[in-house]
């Protein structure tokens, strides 16, 4: 489905949605004004966000579905909500062009309708061959209609914002058998074409830096390992040092040789949600051009236990120089991240670094799917991050991290043990990671575990792939990091 734009109503949809807000009358401007006043108490629509009334009606002797939608409060999120309603409803129903009628609504708030439809019509079809007839997408265009002074520059920039949305779920949607490091550096490349730089290391390139806990995890796979970065400037220079995003990419994480166990191992599959988050939001910022220098940077592994791979007890050396226990092959996110993060440091010397990772099931027992985990040693960052979660619809709720829960840490024989006791475990995780950030630099740790995946349909999205993480990063840099 795409989003087009018009100051008046096409003559030729199948469809005309009204947005209604909480509250109001219902009188659209069509010759059935009566009819659907009465369909909307009938149903007892009060203009709840993403409420959704259908009704046929005789229009200019023709026949014409109207459908009513609440949009609440009138606030970003209710609009999306809106928005999703109507493609949810119409995606497959036998409608091809629907219209919204944008009257009474600012440019920026349809614009935000147009995002929630867009990205809750995203859906990957490519495997499948046999959809049923009545079960394939039929709506190809929603138009916006309006007049509002604006309108295309605030749907340009939610237009480049899905679009990141969108590239996060494809990457963390597609099977581990098609999609792994080397496949997944394939399919940023394109980025170069939205003016951004891309620079790839490879195994040897790793191996002469020294990486030896990210090239640990990558020894027991077939696949060979890549370490992505992914630079936008849309400063033209005058942001000297980025900010920087590191996402952890396990494309497939069967644990190793502490494998996991059978059933819902296909999950791991979005091992790489960290790294898909990055990549979608630096497609984000550069697709609506935005004015900020930021680095996304993706360690990409698969974690597989073969003949090479490494085992319990083994001691790798970091590229910081610090030695790792690797007493439990399945926590190998942080041994990716660690690498990656301290390359990070020394290539690009940011003021600001955050990690996106699918770090660990503990995560998922404390917060379930309605927040990601935020830890960080700073804590305006931290609350740049909340609000900018708050503002978006990315939740994120603060964990603590103390040199208590760091002790847990400490090996009998090498620097670190990559496991801590069985409690706690997302927080003795960020503590690892925190060992490998430098004096002075501001770091998060955002442990999206659980928002990576839906099992079920959520506000702007279907169940499978969430896009979690673009559009929080994309606040945080439309409100913190960008020249204007
Ligand atoms: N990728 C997993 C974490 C995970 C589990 C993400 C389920 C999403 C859903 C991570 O690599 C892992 O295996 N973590 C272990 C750590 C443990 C061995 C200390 C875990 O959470 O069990
Ligand atoms: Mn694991
Ligand atoms: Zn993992």
């Amino acid at each position: 489905m795409q989003i087009a734009l018009s100051a008046t109503r096409p003559g030729e949809v199948d469809c005309l949605a009204f947005p209604i807000a909480r509250g109001a009358p219902v009188s659209p401007p069509i010759e059935a004004a009566a009819l659907a006043a009465e369909a909307a108490a009938a149903s007892r629509f009060t203009g709840d966000a993403g409420a959704l009334v259908e009704l046929f009606v005789s229009e200019g002797g023709r026949t014409l579905r109207v459908l009513l939608v609440g949009t609440g409060e009138g606030k970003a999120a209710d609009l999306e909500k809106a928005g999703a309603a109507i493609s949810a409803r119409l995606l497959t129903s036998g409608v091809t062009g629907a219209a919204v009628d944008g009257a009474g609504l600012d440019a920026q708030a349809l614009a935000h309708l147009g995002l929630g439809a867009l990205l809750r019509a995203w859906r990957i079809d490519i495997y499948r061959t046999k959809l049923p007839e009545k079960a394939k997408p039929t709506l190809e265009t929603l138009t916006l209609v309006s007049d509002a002074a604006g309108l295309a520059g605030a749907w340009a920039d939610m237009e480049g914002l899905a679009s990141g949305v969108a590239f996060t779920r494809e990457l963390v949607s597609e099977p581990a058998n098609i999609l792994y490091p080397e496949s997944f550096v394939a399919r940023c490349r394109p980025l170069a074409d939205l003016g951004v730089e891309i620079t790839v290391l490879d195994e040897s390139e790793m191996a002469a830096l020294g990486m030896g806990a990210l090239l640990g995890v990558a020894q027991g796979s077939v696949r060979k390992p890549r370490l992505l970065a992914m630079r936008w400037d849309g400063t033209g220079g005058a942001q000297e040092t980025p900010l920087v995003l590191v996402g952890k990419g396990v494309t497939f994480d069967t644990g190793g040789i502490s494998l996991k166990p059978g059933p819902g191992m296909e999950d791991m599959k979005w091992d790489m949600g960290g790294a898909g988050a990055v990549a979608g939001t630096i497609k984000a910022l550069a697709a609506r051009k935005a004015k900020a220098h930021v680095v996304g940077i993706c360690g990409l592994v698969e974690n597989m236990p073969d003949g090479n791979a490494q085992r319990p007890g083994d001691i790798v050396t970091t590229m910081s120089g610090q030695t790792v226990e690797v007493l439990n092959t399945d926590a190998e996110g942080r041994l990716v991240l660690c690498d990656a993060v301290w390359w990070a440091q020394q290539t690009y010397k940011p003021a600001v670094m955050l990690d996106l990772a699918t770090l660990t099931g503990a995560m998922i027992i404390s917060l379930g799917h309605e927040h990601g985990g935020v830890f960080s040693n700073d804590d305006g960052l931290a609350n740049q991050l909340l609000a900018a979660g708050l503002e978006s619809g990315d939740k994120l709720w603060r964990f603590p991290l103390s040199d208590v829960y760091d002790k847990l840490l400490d090996s009998p024989i090498a620097d670190m043990k990559n496991i801590g006791p069985r409690y706690a475990g997302s927080i003795t995780a960020a503590q690892f990671i925190k060992r490998y950030v430098q004096d002075g630099v501001k770091w998060a740790h955002l442990d999206i575990a659980g928002m990576v995946w839906a099992d079920k349909p959520g506000a702007t999205w279907d169940k499978g792939a969430t896009g979690y993480g673009v559009r929080l990063l994309d606040q945080l840099v439309r409100d913190h990091y960008s020249a204007e």
